[in-house]
C-alpha cells in the first residue's frame, strides 16, 4: 500500500450526520475477516459515535466477539477518573454493550510512569499484531480515529514535541501536555498511527474552523503529519468546515 499524505475531505450536515457516517465506517471496517483491531480516541468529537454503537440499528451491527478496541492516546490518570478517554469509551458504549472484556485494550495508566505504560502498550500491540516491525501490506489497524485539538495536536502529539518525530518506538509517554488537561500522556506515535487500512479524523463546531483551515492548508502542524498506510478521511461538520470546503 502506498502511504497517504493527501487526505479525502467531506463535509457533512452536523455532528449528528458525522456520527453516523463515521458509524457506518466502522461497520464496514469490521464486518469482514477474522478479527478487527480499532484505535479509538479521545476528545468530545467521537462521543456521538461512541453512543449510537451502543444503540439500535448500529450495535447489532458490531460483531462484538471480533472486534478488539485500543486507544490511540490517553491521559496518565486510572480509568475512573473523568479525564481518562478509556474510562469515557467504557461509559459511552464498551460497557453499554458489554464489549466482551478480554477485547478492550487499554493503556496501562497505573504503571510506575508513563514511559513504562508505554513500553508495556508497546509490547501489547506487538503481540496483537504477531511481529514486532510493522508491515505496510499487513496494517495493524482496521480504522484509527483521531481528533483534531485547538493547537493543531493529534492523540498526544503536540506542536514541537520530540514525539513528532519518533520513528522507532510505537508508543511513547508525554511527560508535558502542550494543553489541558495538564496531566503526563501516553501516545502511539506517527508511524504506528499510520498502520491502518483507514485513518479518520472527526472534526465539529465552529470553533475548530481556524485551526482546520490551517491544518488542511498544509501548515506543519502535528494533526497535518499524519499518515496512514490506506485510506486518510477527514470528516468534518459545516460548522467546522473552513470556506472553501463548506
Ligand atoms: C486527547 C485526545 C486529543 C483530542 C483532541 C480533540 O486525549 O485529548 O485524544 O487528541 O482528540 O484534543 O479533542 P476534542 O474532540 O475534545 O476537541
Amino acid at each position: 500500500m502506498e502511504l497517504k499524505t493527501h487526505p479525502e475531505v467531506t463535509v457533512v450536515a452536523d455532528a449528528a450526520a458525522l456520527a453516523e457516517i463515521a458509524a457506518r465506517r466502522l461497520i464496514s471496517r469490521v464486518t469482514h475477516g477474522n478479527r478487527a483491531a480499532i484505535c479509538l480516541t479521545g476528545g468530545s468529537s467521537p462521543q456521538g459515535l461512541y453512543r449510537l454503537l451502543a444503540e439500535e440499528p448500529w450495535r447489532s451491527k458490531v460483531p462484538w466477539d471480533r472486534v478488539h478496541w485500543f486507544m490511540g492516546d490517553d491521559r496518565f490518570v486510572p480509568e475512573s477518573d473523568p479525564l481518562s478517554n478509556m474510562g469515557a469509551a467504557r461509559r459511552a458504549f464498551l460497557d453499554r454493550a458489554d464489549a466482551p472484556h478480554q477485547n478492550i485494550h487499554p493503556i496501562a495508566t497505573g504503571a510506575a510512569d508513563p514511559d513504562k505504560a508505554a513500553r508495556l502498550y508497546e509490547d501489547q500491540l506487538k503481540r496483537f499484531y504477531g511481529a514486532g516491525r510493522l508491515d505496510p501490506a499487513r496494517p495493524l489497524f482496521d480504522l484509527v480515529l483521531m481528533g483534531l485539538g485547538s493547537d493543531g495536536h493529534t492523540a498526544s502529539l503536540f506542536p514541537h514535541s520530540s514525539a513528532l518525530s519518533e520513528q522507532q518506538h510505537w508508543v511513547v509517554g508525554i511527560a508535558k501536555a502542550g494543553m489541558e488537561p495538564y496531566v503526563p500522556r501516553v501516545t502511539l506515535t506517527f508511524p504506528a498511527l499510520a498502520s491502518t487500512r483507514e485513518m479518520l479524523f472527526l472534526v465539529d463546531g465552529a470553533d475548530k474552523r481556524t485551526i482546520l483551515s490551517r491544518v488542511l492548508s498544509g501548515e506543519e502542524l502535528p494533526a497535518h503529519r499524519a499518515r496512514s498506510d490506506g485510506e486518510l478521511v477527514w470528516l468534518i461538520d459545516r460548522a467546522a468546515a473552513p470556506e472553501k470546503t463548506a
